[in-house]
């Protein structure tokens, strides 16, 4: 079976215990935690998924039964549709890409709420990053209009989505909301967005986003502790991508990224993303960053073909598995869940199996 890190008594006891989890990113944004969260939206029925994190600059991509959701606000819990989509009030909001989200995917408006204190991107925003050579050629920034929002906010003059006419009815008080599904000891996801290195305290600075992006802040985001944190899910990719400028060790040439057949581009940008090879050094720093109790290894099918679409650990090749063993042997942590497909279904869920 699983070995490893993984034992019955330990795993049992977490899944009994297991009431809210935090899901971030461990490189640099796209590791495919839409995906992550999108599957146990659908295994462990959480009441509430909610969004911390910075806001629009991010795009988490989710694929269910045949239908592609790309996201740049809603929570990837919107798959369940039991589930409450809620953004917290340390989230920056753009009402037209709610507004578009909300359409193009039918979204039930009743589930989504918007906490009153989220801050809201106005065009002026936008406009002045699309004037920023500094933003534009040097940060690579998606200019989704986030950083001068974030400036506006920390001047204190940015408008807060209570203020909004159009959003009204998605008007929430999120933290309340969390508190009360704790409270009644049922399951609440928490999505951040972007990545470990691209943290405004931790990254690669300056090339990085207006925010501290590691668990402890996507907690605060959305108005909870670290006492009410039962487990932190760090996504990996079996490879690392940056979109964007800054450092990326063991960068491959564009020319090896294809042969490797490793190439990828953007959700929002649609550029095309830089490529490495797994870096155990980052991921042991993500690891202790954001506290990491377990691991969610992404797209482990592109780094070994054979394990496409497979759904359990017996069935995965020996070298897969060597791979995840080293992981959980390096970083000292368990890794809980492996994807080998861009299905939610393409999932291998260890916390069963042992
Ligand atoms: P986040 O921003 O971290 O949510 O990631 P993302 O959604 O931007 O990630 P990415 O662009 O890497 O993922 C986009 C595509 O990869 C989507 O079509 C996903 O369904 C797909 N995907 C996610 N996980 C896997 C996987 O394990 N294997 C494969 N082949 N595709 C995956
Ligand atoms: P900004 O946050 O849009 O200003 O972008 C700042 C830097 O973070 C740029 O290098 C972006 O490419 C990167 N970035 C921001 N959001 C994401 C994301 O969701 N995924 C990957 N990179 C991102
Ligand atoms: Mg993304």
């Amino acid at each position: 079976m699983c070995g490893g890190l993984l034992s019955g008594v330990v795993y049992n006891l977490l899944v009994i215990a297991l009431v809210v989890e935090v899901v971030v990113g461990g490189f640099f944004g796209d590791e495919g935690k839409g995906s992550v969260v999108g599957y146990l939206s659908l295994k462990d029925n959480p009441a509430i998924c909610v969004r911390g994190g910075v806001g629009p600059n991010a795009g988490h991509t989710v694929i269910y039964r045949g239908k592609e959701y790309r996201m740049r606000q809603i929570p990837s819990g919107v798959i369940n549709e039991k589930c409450r989509l809620l953004i917290g009030p340390g989230v920056l909001v753009n009402p037209n890409v709610i507004f578009d989200e909300i359409k193009r995917y039918s979204i039930d408006p009743r589930r989504v709420g918007i906490d009153r204190k989220a801050g809201i991107i106005e065009s002026g925003h936008i406009d002045r990053e699309r004037g920023s050579k500094h933003l534009k050629d040097k940060i690579a920034s998606t200019l989704s209009g986030c950083g001068e929002a974030n400036v506006d906010r920390a001047r204190r003059k940015l408008r807060l989505a209570e203020e909004i006419e159009s959003l009204k009815k998605f008007i929430t008080d999120v933290p309340e909301e969390i508190w009360e599904a704790i409270d009644n000891k049922k399951t609440v996801i928490v999505e951040g967005t972007q990545g470990t290195f691209l943290s405004l305290f931790h990254g690669t600075y300056p090339y990085v986003t207006s925010k501290d992006v590691c668990a402890s802040a996507i907690c605060s985001d959305v108005g909870i502790g670290p006492k009410h944190v039962d487990e932190v899910i760090v996504v990996f990719k079996s490879y690392v991508t940056r979109v964007g400028t800054g450092p990326l060790p063991g960068e491959l040439s564009w020319d090896e990224i294809k042969r490797r057949g490793w190439e990828e581009y953007g959700t929002v940008t649609r550029r095309p993303r830089r490529a490495a090879p797994f870096n155990f050094d980052l991921a042991r720093r993500a690891v202790k960053l954001n506290s990491a109790t377990q691991i969610a290894l992404t797209k482990l099918d592109i780094l070994f073909p054979k394990t496409a679409h497979v759904r359990s650990w017996d069935e995965l090749s020996k070298e897969a598995k060597d791979f995840i063993l080293e992981i959980e042997r390096r970083l000292g942590v368990p890794v809980t869940i492996i994807r080998t497909g861009p299905d939610v279904g393409d999932t291998i869920d260890r916390r069963e199996h042992v």
